[in-house]
């Protein structure tokens, strides 16, 4: 069967803040596809609560965000990235206003307005600009929108991207990405998308944890696709996981902003006492990595199933107006935040690491680029620091979007790409196996390869993941693909990924914390993989 063909000048895959800015960055006559491979606005970054961070107040300084963020990541980051990311942050909030992103604001000395600017870890000034406690669910709307009106643009949703197109796998000369094999849920058929230039726009990979914060689609499809088509990947082993998600039956993967400990808010253990502090002088604001392991100290310490996040010394009125989502949510769950401290977890919230990129977004393929979450810049280092993901998703998107600009914009239609080949292949008879080895991959990986680390840990989950690998490899070529068959496929090497990256680390550094090497190394450096067919 000839596979259905759509050509487009810019093909994006994943439509949160990074793939949807870079769509509103490029000039209007560019012809551009975006994939979702769920609902539009379905992806973390409709998820985002605390805020953006950005330099905004007059007694804020660049330099101040920068040596938070340098902090932050623990002698990872890359000095020039992080500078570029801060100076930029300004001009990004003034973009998202003029989009008409709808921050909150509050009354200054004079009476005028301004920002109201929150405090989450890490940071030392109040910086992160915010819609209530849903920011992400302003930026995402108010982004979508906006994009709606252009006919130039168009959304494909439910369409989830198999594999790139390299020139190199189609028999012809040179490295360069050429497109798409795209899975049309609705059809079940795949089709294809060629594009003058490709994005990866596709979010992290902390479905690989039995618990995380992030939503489904989370399960590092783009992470994975790169490094199958020849791109390396960078810092995996450096996988944040968020002090505080709401522990309750109910409640599937619902976070409790850092913004609650930024605006007072008390960690406590089951007996109502207070113990930050025996862990860091910064106490509640220390940075994440700090806080979940202390979190998941005490909880292995004393045997308990959560610990409790206390905001309930703050006003009620103040509670209900800068949390009303998480007020809402725990109030539907029988827990009333204004009187009651909320019981929490830590779980898999952000993939500090990714596809190698260089500062305008370009991967090691050319015409392939990658933003946002997938993406590796340097930012973050060993830890990200809380509201720096958002800001970087905009600024490297509008980095890409401008580097496009200045490249030659045809695309080359000369030679054909051989059609998707299902001839090969069957209707699967035992999908158990896919759903069996899903939650065995994330079992393991939170048990083995969670918050705290040894060698033994790691080369049994190490073991138990290339079981998997073989397993899965060899479903994939006997039966007909579906997203789920897609999405464990996408994670197994993933995770294979993470795995190997952290056993390279010999330190404990950031989030990434072994009882094997609990010392510093004094020269660190980022762990880089490099696939078979690199180059
Ligand atoms: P996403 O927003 O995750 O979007 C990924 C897109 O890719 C989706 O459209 C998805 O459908 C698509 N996709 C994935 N795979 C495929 C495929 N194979 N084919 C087609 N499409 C595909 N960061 C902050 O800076 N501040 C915050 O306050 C904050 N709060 C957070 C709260 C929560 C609960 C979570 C989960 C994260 C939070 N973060 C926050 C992190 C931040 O939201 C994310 O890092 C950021 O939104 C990622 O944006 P993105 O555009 O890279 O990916
Ligand atoms: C939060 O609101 O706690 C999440 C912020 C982030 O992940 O940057």
């Amino acid at each position: 069967m000839t596979t259905p063909t759509h050509i487009y000048d810019v093909l994006i895959i994943g439509s949160g803040a990074a793939g949807m800015t870079l769509a509103l960055q490029l000039d209007h006559d560019y012809r551009i596809a975006i994939l979702s491979k769920d609902e539009p606005n379905e992806g973390s970054t409709y998820y985002a609560q605390g805020g953006v961070a950005a330099v905004l107040d007059e007694y804020d300084s660049m330099e101040s965000h920068i040596e938070d963020t340098l902090n932050a990541g623990a002698g990872l980051c890359h000095e020039d990235v992080v500078k570029f990311t801060v100076k930029h942050s300004p001009e990004i909030i003034d973009w998202l206003v003029e989009m008409g992103v709808n921050f909150d604001m509050e009354p200054n000395a004079k009476g005028a307005k301004q920002f109201h600017l929150t405090k989450e870890g890490g940071h030392s000034h109040r910086r992160v600009i915010h819609a209530a406690d849903a920011t992400g669910k302003e930026i995402a709307l108010t982004l979508y929108n906006q994009l709606n009106q252009y006919p130039y643009v168009t959304f494909f949703k439910q369409f989830v991207a198999v594999d790139l197109i390299n020139a190199h796998n189609i028999g012809r000369k040179g490295n360069q990405c050429l497109g798409a094999y795209v899975l049309n849920l609705e059809t079940q058929q795949v089709e294809l998308f060629r594009a003058k230039y490709v994005i990866l726009a596709t979010g992290g990979a902390s479905k690989v944890y039995l618990y995380t914060s992030n939503p489904d689609t989370a399960s590092g499809d783009g992470i994975a696709m790169a490094w199958r088509t020849g791109c390396r990947v960078g810092n995996l082993e450096f996988n944040q996981f968020h002090p505080t998600c709401l522990y309750h039956p109910e409640a599937k993967s619902f976070l409790i902003s850092e913004a609650l400990r930024g605006e007072g808010a008390k960690l406590v253990l089951p007996d109502g006492q207070e113990f930050m502090q025996r862990f860091d002088d910064r106490g509640e604001l220390a940075p994440r990595d700090i806080v979940a392991r202390a979190i998941d100290h005490e909880m292995k310490r004393l045997g308990c199933d959560c610990v409790y996040l206390d905001i309930s010394h703050k006003e009620p009125e103040f509670i209900k107006s800068h949390f009303p989502t998480i007020y809402g949510r725990c109030l539907e769950l029988g827990i009333d935040i204004t009187t009651s401290p909320i019981p929490i977890v830590p779980a898999a919230h952000y993939t500090c690491g990714g596809i190698v990129t260089d500062m305008h977004g370009q991967t090691d393929v050319p015409n392939l680029y990658a933003i946002g979450e997938s993406s590796f810049t340097g930012l973050h280092g060993a830890n990200r620091m809380a509201s720096n993901s958002l800001l970087e998703c905009m600024v490297f998107a509008t980095a890409a979007a401008k580097h496009i600009m200045t490249q030659p914009k045809e695309q080359p239609i000369d030679f054909t790409i051989p059609d998707w080949d299902e001839s090969q292949v069957t209707n699967s008879d035992e999908d158990v196996i896919i759903s069996h080895n899903w939650d065995e991959l994330r079992r393991f990986m939170w048990d083995y390869v969670g918050i705290v680390r040894t060698d033994k840990r790691l080369q049994r989950a190490r073991r138990r993941v290339l079981l998997l690998n073989q397993e899965v490899t060899e479903y994939y070529s006997n039966y007909k693909i579906s997203n789920d068959l897609l999405e464990l496929r996408n994670l197994i090497t993933v995770a294979d990924l993470i795995i190997q990256s952290a056993i390279r680390r010999k330190e404990s550094r950031g989030l990434h914390f072994t009882l094997d090497y609990p010392d510093l190394l004094t020269n660190p450096h980022d762990t880089l993989l490099v696939p078979p067919n690199y180059g």
